[in-house]
């Protein structure tokens, strides 16, 4: 794993962005796999303005988002759905159709997880998949448990992540209790990996990717069987590394 450490979330997202264009330019046709949250905003209004400065072509860029709530309506504008074409993809030129997130609409939800992961195999595979980790070492949707999936799947979200997630909602009781993610087999299928970690409430999780282990309660630490992860993360979260 190659870690940076910035000094802040602007010099972070600056760095992440560098990352992600350099990944459109060797290859324009490159299938990304993308994440929500608001460590990502930063990196992806840079990506923004380097496509409206006629910096960077998304043309030919296919994407896949990790998760999804469910059920929710692509129109809710607390869907990932909602939140993707807000912050990224209405200020770039990519081909909405090449845009793909879990479908938080879909009657059976077994059926689009299948289809989801046979979307994202039928691509030939993600390039480089973009991640944030919560508090609780969450990546994409898959929480801390005794056994993690492999594929896409539905799943239960932790009181944790409710809670972490309540500031985007009115009131916590409408924070949707169940979810479609991304397996942790899905996630490290992708050729490259690109971990964000931002603020100091994410110290702890952080800290677990410096030790040898591997810990299903927190996923993250999976990552450490992946030949080619960059990790950024400001000072904040990084605070004096780990515990010699
Ligand atoms: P955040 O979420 O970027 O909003 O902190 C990250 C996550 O929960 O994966």
């Amino acid at each position: 794993m190659r870690v940076i450490v910035c000094e802040n979330y602007e010099e972070l997202s600056a760095q992440a962005a560098k990352i992600m264009a350099s990944q459109i330019i060797l290859k324009p046709n490159s299938i990304l796999g993308l994440a929500t949250g608001s460590t990502p905003v930063g990196m992806y209004n840079r990506l923004a303005e380097m496509n409206q400065n006629g910096d960077l072509d998304f043309s030919k860029v296919i994407t896949f988002n990790l998760d999804e709530y469910y059920p929710i309506e692509k129109t809710n504008c607390q869907s990932y759905r909602y939140f993707m074409n807000e912050n990224l993809f209405s200020k770039i030129n990519i081909d909405i159709n090449n845009t793909h997130v879990p479908n938080g609409e879909a009657a059976d939800p077994m059926v689009e997880c299948a289809r989801y992961e046979r979307a994202i195999a039928d691509c030939g595979g993600i390039d480089l998949q973009l991640l944030g980790i919560g508090q609780n070492g969450h990546i994409g949707f898959n929480e801390p448990g005794e056994t993690l999936s492999s594929v896409t799947h539905i799943t239960d979200l932790t009181e944790n992540t409710i809670k972490a997630n309540s500031r985007f909602f009115d009131k916590i009781e409408d924070v949707p209790k169940k979810a479609l993610t991304m397996g942790i087999g899905s996630i490290l299928k992708a050729k490259k990996i690109l971990l964000l970690v931002s603020g100091q409430n994410k110290h702890d999780a952080l800290m677990d990717l410096f030790t040898p282990e591997i810990k299903t309660n927190n996923p993250a630490t999976l990552l450490k069987v992946h030949p080619d992860v960059i990790l950024i993360c400001d000072r904040a979260a990084y605070g004096d590394g780990p515990a010699k």
